[in-house]
C-alpha cells in the first residue's frame, strides 16, 4: 500500500505512540483517526509510529493510505545474529513507510550513540524508508549554553556520509529532552529558536538551499501550545507524543495546530 505524499511544503504532523497499545488498540486508534475526519486533512502530511507489533496489521488499514506509519527504531544490518532486534529490509517488506532514529529515550536508556544512529540513518535510507531523526538536548547542556553545539554535533555525526540523494527522504525533529514527557516542561517559542535555525542553516549547507528538509518541534506539544509552535517560521510540523494519543486527542491538536498555522 502507498501512503499519500503531500509533498516537502506540507505541514508535517504525526505521534510516535510509544511502548502503548495492543496491534487491536492500534487498529482502534487508526479507526478513530478516520471517523475524527483526520486522514482527510490535505494541509498536513500525518504519520503514526506505533510499536514494531502493532505494524503489520497497520499498514494493511484504510488508514495507512492517507498517512505514513513510522517504526520507533531498527537495526542497521539486514539479518544476522542480532536477537531481539528488527532489520531494515523487514520493515520494507511489511510496507513501513518510515523510522524514528535517535528519540532521546533510545539515546538516553538503551544508550544509542551517534554512530549507531549513523549506521542506522544510512542503511534507511538504502532500503528507501524515512528517516525521522530526533535531535536535542539535556537540561544541563542548555544550561551550560551548549545547546546549538550539542544539536549540531548530533547532526553532522547522524548524517555523516548520507547520500545527497538522501536528503529527500529526510526529517528532522528537534526535542529538547527537558521537554519531552510528564517530567518535561515545554518550550517557549523563544527559546527554541536559536536551535531551530541553527538546524535550519546546517541542512542548507549540507544538502543545499533547495532540499527543503522538513524541521519538527516536539516535547510536551499540546491543544494549547501547538498554535504557537505550528505558525513559527522555521517549523514545518509537530511531532506529538502523549496530548496525540487518543484519536480525539489527535484532532484536536492537529485541528489547532492547522488553524494556526493556515486560518480557520
Ligand atoms: P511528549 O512526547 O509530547 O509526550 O512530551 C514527545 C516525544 O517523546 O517525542
Amino acid at each position: 500500500m502507498v501512503a499519500g505524499n503531500l509533498g516537502r511544503s506540507a505541514f508535517h504532523f504525526g505521534t510516535n505512540l510509544k511502548m502503548h497499545q495492543t496491534p487491536q488498540q492500534t487498529l482502534a486508534f487508526l479507526d478513530g483517526l478516520i471517523s475524527d475526519g483526520c486522514v482527510s486533512s490535505e494541509r498536513s502530511q500525518l504519520f503514526v509510529i506505533p510499536p514494531f507489533t502493532s505494524l503489520h496489521g497497520a499498514a494493511s488499514h484504510p488508514a495507512h493510505q492517507h498517512l505514513w506509519l513510522g517504526a520507533q527504531t531498527m537495526h542497521w544490518a539486514d539479518s544476522g545474529p542480532f536477537t531481539g532486534e528488527i532489520s531494515p529490509t523487514m520493515l520494507a517488506g511489511i510496507g513501513v513507510d518510515l523510522v524514528l532514529l535517535g528519540h532521546a529515550e533510545r539515546r538516553q536508556l538503551f544508550h544509542e550513540t551517534d554512530v549507531m544512529i549513523n549506521k542506522k540513518a544510512l542503511a534507511a535510507i538504502r532500503h528507501h524508508l524515512r528517516v525521522l531523526l530526533c535531535v536535542g538536548e539535556t537540561a544541563k547542556e542548555r544550561h551550560l549554553g551548549i545547546s546549538e553545539a550539542t544539536v549540531l554535533r548530533q547532526l553532522e555525526l547522524a548524517l555523516d556520509g548520507l547520500p545527497g540523494s538522501g536528503a529527500d527522504l529526510l526529517m528532522v525533529a528537534y526535542e529538547p529532552i527537558w521537554s519531552i514527557g510528564v517530567t518535561g516542561r515545554a518550550a517557549q517559542p523563544g527559546e527554541i529558536r536559536v536551535v531551530i535555525n541553527a538546524i535550519h542553516s546546517f541542512l542548507q549547507g549540507r544538502f543545499g538551499a533547495e532540499s527543503s528538509i522538513p524541521i519538527l518541534y516536539g516535547g510536551s506539544v499540546d491543544v494549547n501550545n501547538c498554535r504557537a509552535f505550528a505558525k513559527m517560521p522555521g517549523i514545518d510540523g509537530l511531532f506529538v507524543g502523549r496530548a496525540a494519543w487518543t484519536p480525539a486527542g489527535f484532532a484536536a491538536v492537529l485541528k489547532a495546530a492547522e488553524s494556526s498555522r493556515f486560518g480557520a
